[in-house]
């Protein structure tokens, strides 16, 4: 599978999560996984030195924000946890062809905002003329509160598909507390988010060998 980035510019809209949350469900299907912890702040590392020990085992590695990375295990998931800032550009050392971009999304006035600013910067960026996929994923979406309408009103306007959406749970919380994700918890009290979670992976397994158009650039 390709390198999986999960990208925003804005803080705290679940980068974290998502990238920890795939890599125990990649790990959890005994193929082999490598986290990427891109950020100086080094959450993700810091979830990972708190990973019980009779939890699935992979590899965690930091590495600063625009150093290349091959895994020298072959078949390897490897999903880049990336730094608030970080603006993907046409030429990025890091952005193999392939890839797949994840874009959590907050329905908040703020991150709205923010995000559509990120937005246009990739559209400018080209990159998406370039030989890879991106998806956007609502992140901690309640359907009940007034945002969550001006969310999913924005992402239809948008280029980027909408691959997924996750709602808003202490489940998420409480996992990154104790170095887990909801794929280690007992199947009966995560179920919704299970279920969530089965149109992004379904996207991330696409064949996207088959049919390959040439990079445009
Ligand atoms: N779906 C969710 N439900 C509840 N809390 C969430 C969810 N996704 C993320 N969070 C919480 O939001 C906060 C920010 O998430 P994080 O993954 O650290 O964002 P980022 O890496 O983009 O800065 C964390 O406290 C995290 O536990
Ligand atoms: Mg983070």
């Amino acid at each position: 599978m390709p390198d999986i980035f999960i990208i925003n510019a804005k803080g705290g809209c679940g980068k974290t999560t998502i990238a920890t949350n795939l890599a125990c469900h990649f790990a959890n299907q005994q193929i082999p996984t490598v986290l990427v912890d891109r950020d100086p702040q080094k959450s993700a590392a810091d979830w990972f030195a708190s990973r019980p020990k009779n939890c699935t085992v992979f590899d965690l590695i930091t590495r600063p924000v625009n150093e290349p990375f091959q895994a020298d295990i072959d078949g390897a998931v490897v999903i880049h946890d990336m730094p608030a800032g970080w603006i993907p550009e046409a030429q990025s050392p890091v952005l193999a062809p392939g890839c797949q971009l994840i874009i959590p999304l907050l329905p908040s006035p703020v991150d709205i905002k923010a995000s559509l600013r990120f937005l246009m910067q990739i559209y400018r960026s080209g990159i998406l003329e370039q030989n890879l996929r991106a998806g956007m994923l609502a992140n901690r979406t309640r359907p009940h509160v007034r945002f969550h309408q001006e969310l999913m009103t924005f992402l239809q306007r948008i280029q980027i598909p909408l691959i997924g959406t996750l709602r808003d749970s202490q489940n998420y919380i409480r996992a990154m507390e104790n170095g887990i994700s909801i794929f280690d918890l007992p199947a009966r009290s995560v179920q919704k988010d299970l279920q969530q979670w089965q149109d992004i992976l379904a996207w991330l397994s696409v064949d996207n060998t088959a049919n390959k158009e040439p990079p445009k650039r």
